[in-house]
């Protein structure tokens, strides 16, 4: 499983991608908006998440209708050679889909919350599709049966092209966990999430006593 970040900051981006284990970025309206963005600014800052970032970056289309949203998307993907073209699973949605991806536009098919969502954005062209978990679970239900779900039928099938489930809306090691287990090809992560997955109480342990043993060593 590839790990992508979910996020418009750069700062974190910058940060996560030293690590050297981000694959690629998300964003969507809400996260721009978490950072104070103005939109005569959002081009920009898309183009510089791209140049910051070494593999996809899905920017959102906010348009509501088929012919908004493909031009959106042929702005968006102007914009940097890895733009992905993030669009919402509805019917004007899948419309976009399809026309874009005619003209090797890349599509991440997001809010997708059912098993034939999924497979319908797969057969309109969506090269990636981000099933919600968190979200299910805030209305107690269980968000990670349904990417389960998500990811077995869609591998149960062969599409036009190649297409990769990202699990998304995460909230959780629990979740991440979860998505590889299953088999998710990617899981698109909050920062603070992302540095948690690399923390474990053993590995403080274990280097808090490398340590007291080394000082007993240089002192022998
Ligand atoms: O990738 C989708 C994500 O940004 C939504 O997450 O936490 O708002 O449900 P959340």
């Amino acid at each position: 499983m590839k790990f992508f970040l979910d996020t418009a900051d750069l700062n974190e981006i910058e940060e996560a991608c030293s690590w050297g284990v981000v694959a690629g970025v998300t964003t969507n309206p809400t996260l721009y908006a978490k950072i104070g963005g103005k939109l005569a600014d959002f081009n920009t800052h898309i183009q510089r998440i791209c140049e910051l970032t070494d593999g996809p970056v899905s920017a959102e289309a906010v348009g509501t209708t088929r012919e908004e949203i493909i031009r959106e998307g042929e702005e968006l993907a102007a914009l940097a050679p890895n733009v992905v073209v993030k669009i919402p699973t509805m019917i004007e949605g899948l419309a976009a889909t399809k026309a874009l991806a005619a003209k090797d536009i890349p599509v991440n098919m997001t809010l997708c919350f059912s098993v034939p969502q999924a497979i319908m954005a797969a057969r309109a062209g969506a090269a990636y599709i981000s099933p919600f978990v968190g979200r299910f679970d805030d209305i107690s239900e269980d968000g990670l049966a349904q990417l389960e779900d998500v990811v077995a039928a869609v591998a149960s099938y062969d599409f036009d092209q190649s297409v990769e489930i990202i699990a998304a809306s995460i909230r959780s090691a629990h979740h991440v966990t979860q998505s590889a287990l299953m088999g998710a090809d990617i899981a698109t992560v909050p920062f603070g999430v992302l540095k948690k997955l690399v923390e474990h109480p053993l590995t403080d342990r274990g280097l808090a006593s490398f340590e007291a043993d080394w000082k007993k060593v240089v002192q022998a």
